[in-house]
């Protein structure tokens, strides 16, 4: 007997190897399993962002686990799965050293005008060197402010010490850890928002933390300052920050998500040359996808057989 498997979208090879032959692999094609393929599902595997809701777990009434590869799971309706005993089993810590590499590359590209030098570096108007051109932002010794001391706060916070900067932070509870190894500062939001010349956004979306930057926030930011999304897009405010960004109220943004994903083709922001926009890539390392795709694979085996998750979030 396999166990059956429902997976949101194809899995690369290394997965479907891990998963092993005890398992049979459905994935969900466009239009959705049908109520059969359903009702035999016995581990669901979210590769992707599929929605799990209440109404989609009554659907499975043999459901043993929901695996998510990756750590955040807002698309997974936790409450709904804790009612069913259903366990759900995320991937923490692997991808927290990745996540902030990324802010950071990030941060320092919005800073130093990377994309626009890239794009007018290869065009034909580069013709002579002009040092007066594409004046960015001095990095070193500037003042961050991360919103959200978690694991990928605090791993931004470390990178932050490399270059000289003052950092101050924003969190629902505040972490002593980073503020005696880090010397970072607890500030309220409204402080961070209007002292920071680059601001990062490192926390689960959740009720507490969806439109938490919108029109009064980006108001307190000043004019020179950076944004930097490596959250989720639900996180800010898309309409208000095509707004401060079109009249000045920031400098830029650095948005490795949005809401939805990816933006329409049409999308303002699309438009906009103080904008970096990349396609989710956080955790997009090697390394760390394949430290996910263990975790993620422990899980979903743990669940199948009615054992404690490695790593369970719910
Ligand atoms: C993943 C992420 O790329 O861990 C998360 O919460 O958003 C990313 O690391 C994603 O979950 C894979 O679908």
């Amino acid at each position: 007997m396999r166990y059956n498997v429902l997976a949101d979208e194809p899995l690369p090879e290394e997965i479907m190897d891990m998963i092993g032959a005890d398992c049979q692999v459905r994935v969900w094609l466009a239009g959705g399993p049908d109520a059969e393929a359903l009702r035999a599902t016995e581990g669901l595997f979210t590769y992707g962002h599929l929605i799990v809701d209440g109404t989609l777990m009554g659907r499975m009434p043999n459901l043993k686990v929901i695996s998510n590869f990756g750590v955040g799971v807002d698309h997974i309706d936790l409450v709904a799965a804790r009612q069913r005993g259903v366990p759900v089993g995320n991937t923490p810590h692997v991808l927290d050293g990745a996540t902030a590499d990324m802010t950071f590359a990030l941060l320092l590209a919005a800073a130093r005008n990377l994309v626009p030098g890239d794009r007018y570096a290869r065009s034909a108007s580069f013709t002579h060197y002009d040092p007066s051109i594409l004046l960015g932002q001095a990095v070193g010794g500037a003042m961050l402010g991360i919103i959200g001391m978690g694991n990928i706060g605090l791993q931004v916070a470390r990178r932050a010490r490399g270059f000289d900067m003052t950092v101050l932070y924003h969190n629902r509870r505040r972490n002593p850890q980073a503020e005696a190894e880090l010397s970072v500062s607890y500030v309220t939001l409204p402080e961070l928002l209007s002292r920071a010349d680059f601001v990062t956004l490192n926390v689960p979306l959740t009720p507490e933390t969806r439109a938490m930057i919108g029109r009064d926030e980006l108001a307190q930011m000043k004019p020179t300052a950076i944004l930097i999304n490596l959250a989720r897009g639900g996180v800010i405010d898309h309409a208000a920050l095509v707004e401060a960004l079109e009249n000045g109220e920031i400098a830029g943004a650095a948005l490795d998500v949005t809401a939805p994903e990816p933006l329409p083709r049409d999308h303002p922001l699309l438009r906009m040359d103080n904008v970096i926009i990349t396609p989710h890539l956080g955790s997009a390392t090697r390394q760390a996808r394949h430290a996910m795709a263990q975790i993620s694979v422990d899980n979903l085996k743990a669940g199948l057989r009615g054992s404690a998750l490695p790593a369970r979030i719910a």
